[in-house]
C-alpha cells in the first residue's frame, strides 16, 4: 500500500529544554486513519506541529530527522506550502472564524481550488455533513462543538486533501456526535483515499475507528501496531488507559 505520510526519526525541541519528541517514525497508508495515543504532554500535539509547518509558531525546532509526504520531504516548508501540496489540518481549538457564515468557513478552506471547483466542493462536503448544508447560511459560532468540528473537518477537505491531520478530534464532544464524525472519516478515507492521522484522548474510541495506532510516552513511541493489536496490549491496558481512569477519578 502506498504510505502517503512516513515520519522518519524525528526529534523535536522547545527551547533549550530537552527533547519533546524523541527519535519518532510513523506511517500513514493512503485511506488509513491511524490514532495518535498517549497521556497529557506526551507529544501529541507536537508531532502534528512538526507535520504540518506550525513549530515555528511555538519556537519549537525539528533537531533530526525528516517527514515526507508521498515520497517528498516536506519537513521545515511553512504551513501554506503543505496545504497547497494537499495536506488538510485540523489544528487545536479548530479555529473556525465564529463570525462568518458555515458557507464562507467553507469557501475559506477552498481558496486553494480552482474556481471552477469550488461549487462541487462545497456539494460534496454538504453531502458528508449534512447538518452543514442545513446550516449553511448560520454564524459558525452558533453551532455545537460537534457541528464547529464538522466544519473544521469539512473546511479542510474541500481542498480534497491526500493527507488529513486532526488534533483533539473529540475534546468536549458528545460521544455521539464523535462516533457520527468517525464514520463520515472512514468514508472518506475509503472513497476518496485520503490519509488521516488523528490525535485522540478517547483511546478506546480511537480504537474502535482506527485501523492501527501509535502510543507516545515522553515524547517516543513506545507501542504502535493495527488497533487490535493496540487495543489487547499490557502496555496499553497498563499505561494509557490505567492513567486515564486514574485521571479520571482523581478529577
Ligand atoms: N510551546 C512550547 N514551549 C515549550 N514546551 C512546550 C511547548 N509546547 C509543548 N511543550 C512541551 O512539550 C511536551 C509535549 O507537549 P504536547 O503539547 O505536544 O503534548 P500533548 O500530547 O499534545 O498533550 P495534551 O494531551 O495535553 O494536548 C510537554 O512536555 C510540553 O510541556
Ligand atoms: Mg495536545
Amino acid at each position: 500500500m502506498n504510505t502517503v505520510l512516513d515520519i522518519q526519526h524525528l526529534s523535536v525541541a522547545y527551547n533549550r529544554k530537552g527533547l519533546a519528541l524523541e527519535d519518532v517514525s510513523l506511517q500513514v497508508p493512503q485511506g488509513g486513519i491511524v490514532a495518535l495515543l498517549g497521556a497529557n504532554g506526551a507529544g501529541k500535539s507536537t508531532l502534528i506541529r512538526a507535520v504540518t509547518g506550525l513549530l515555528d509558531l511555538y519556537h519549537g525546532k525539528i533537531t533530526d530527522g525528516r517527514v515526507h509526504m508521498s515520497g517528498k520531504i516536506v519537513s521545515g516548508m511553512p504551513a501554506h506550502r503543505l496545504v497547497r501540496m494537499g495536506m488538510g489540518q485540523v489544528p487545536e481549538g479548530r479555529l473556525v472564524f465564529k463570525h462568518l457564515s458555515v458557507e464562507d468557513n467553507l469557501l475559506v478552506g477552498a481558496a486553494v481550488l480552482p474556481r471552477a471547483q469550488v461549487k462541487a466542493g462545497l456539494q460534496a462536503v454538504y453531502q458528508l455533513f449534512p447538518r452543514l448544508l442545513e446550516r449553511r447560511n448560520q454564524a459558525a459560532g452558533w453551532m455545537s462543538g460537534g457541528e464547529q468540528q464538522m466544519l473544521a473537518l469539512g473546511r479542510a477537505m474541500i481542498a480534497k486533501p491526500k493527507l488529513l491531520l486532526v488534533d483533539e478530534l473529540s475534546l468536549g464532544l458528545a460521544p455521539l456526535i464523535v462516533i457520527e464524525i468517525y464514520k463520515q472519516l472512514r468514508v472518506i478515507g475509503e472513497t476518496m483515499g485520503t490519509a488521516m492521522l488523528i490525535v485522540e484522548q478517547n483511546a478506546h474510541l480511537a480504537l474502535s475507528f482506527a485501523h492501527s495506532a501509535y502510543l507516545l510516552q515522553q515524547g517516543r513511541v513506545v507501542l504502535s501496531g493495527t488497533a487490535q493489536e493496540v487495543s489487547a496490549s499490557p502496555e496499553m491496558k497498563a499505561s494509557y488507559l490505567g492513567e486515564a481512569k486514574a485521571g479520571k477519578s482523581a478529577a
